[in-house]
């Protein structure tokens, strides 16, 4: 194998899991017990690859103080830090000095996937390729790179969040490059490899190849998202090494307390040191260390963030709790609420039900 490194772009604003990454980067947020960089991290290293940079720019530093050189997981972490964000292509030349090899995986940060990497890389260099894309198939791909292939696998176009798609393929953000394809990348300036470097080597002739691979995979970059893949991956339906825990119906932390006649079920994590009071409900829902759900509360499909509290009876469904929100009894809470941190909500204070 010639692939020595891979890069892992974790450099974006988190924009639409507000307000859970108004203090932590969207990579770092708990998924299934551990950060969601983590399962992306064992992923690599189980594939082989043991050298990975982190192209970081907002709040970089919480990478370092969690991952340290890498060692505690087997592998040897660099951190490249862009001052201004230099986009997604921008950030891949910025960390081209730490790279030690001609070929190079490339990952997007917030991805929680089961995809055959071998077999990503063997595309690759079967085909001689400049760049080798892992292809997914979507429902609906206008939130993604739309990316239509040729009967032999090559890549025709790469049309980046295009609202009238052209097939249901699109760009998983993970790709092996050559290192030559990452030195043609302008420096200094932002790059988006997505409008402007994959678009700028199809048009120059490049070999940019695909492989379609049909296992799971999920971008978490939105609330509903990141609760249903790391509920994924409590119950065993997305794979993972990094998992703190036996696959099931819940996955309960050291240290947490959860009243016997409560239940948990459809992949709920519950945080160290939180609480889930008597008759109580977490359904597919994330709870960050600290929060406290109270006795006969319900919540399902949703985001309690570090030490926030929820009040007796309280129902919340499909919603963000910020951190160390305060939220009364007897409120009602769905449809894509989000709550910010530090609020308080008196009981009763909101009662909502969609339709
Ligand atoms: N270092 C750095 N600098 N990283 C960045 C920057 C930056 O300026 N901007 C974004 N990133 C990182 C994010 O942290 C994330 O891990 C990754 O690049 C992709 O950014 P997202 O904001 O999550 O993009 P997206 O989900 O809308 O679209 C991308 O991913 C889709 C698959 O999940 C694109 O690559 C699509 O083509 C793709 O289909
Ligand atoms: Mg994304």
């Amino acid at each position: 194998m010639t692939s020595t490194d891979a890069v892992i772009l974790v450099g974006g604003l988190g924009t639409r899991l507000k307000p859970l990454t108004l203090s932590a980067p969207k990579p770092m947020l708990p998924t299934a017990g551990v950060p969601l960089l983590t399962h992306l991290i064992t992923r690599i290293r189980d594939a082989g690859v043991t050298h990975i940079v982190l192209g970081t720019s907002y709040r970089a530093e919480v990478f370092s103080g969690h991952f340290g050189d890498g060692a505690p997981l087997g592998v040897e972490l660099e951190y490249v830090v862009e001052v201004e964000p230099l986009g997604t292509g921008g950030a891949i030349r910025n960390v081209a000095g730490r790279l030690r090899g001609d070929t190079v995986l490339v990952f997007n940060g917030d991805v929680i996937s089961g995809a055959d990497l071998p077999a990503l890389m063997a595309v690759h260099e079967q085909a001689d390729a400049d760049v080798t894309l892992h292809l997914t198939r979507v429902a609906d791909p206008r939130a993604f790179g739309c990316v239509p292939t040729d009967a032999e696998g090559r890549v025709t176009a790469f049309l980046e969040k295009d609202p009238d798609p052209v097939t249901d393929q699109i760009h998983a953000g993970a790709y092996v490059v050559k290192r030559s394809v990452i030195d043609s990348i302008p420096e200094g300036r932002p790059v988006s490899v997505e409008r402007e470097t994959f678009p700028g080597l199809l048009a120059a002739g490049a070999r940019v190849m695909a492989h379609v691979d049909a296992g799971y995979w999920r971008d978490l970059g939105t609330p509903g998202d990141f609760v249903a893949g790391s509920a994924d991956l409590v119950q065993g339906i997305a794979p993972s090494s990094a998992l703190p825990g036996p696959t099931g119906p819940a996955l309960t932390l050291p240290g947490a307390h959860v009243d016997p006649t409560a239940t948990l079920r459809g992949g709920a994590t519950i945080g160290a040191g939180a609480v889930v009071g008597a008759g109580a409900v977490v359904d597919g829902s994330v709870l960050f260390d600290g929060a406290v759900i109270g006795d006969g509360a319900t919540v399902t499909r949703s985001v309690v963030g570090f030490g926030a509290r929820i009040g007796a009876g309280t129902v919340l469904d499909d919603v963000v709790i910020g951190d160390r929100a305060v939220l009364g009894a007897g409120l009602e809470l769905r449809a894509g609420a989000r709550v910010w941190p530090g609020a308080q909500l008196a009981d009763g204070a909101i009662r909502f039900s969609a339709g």
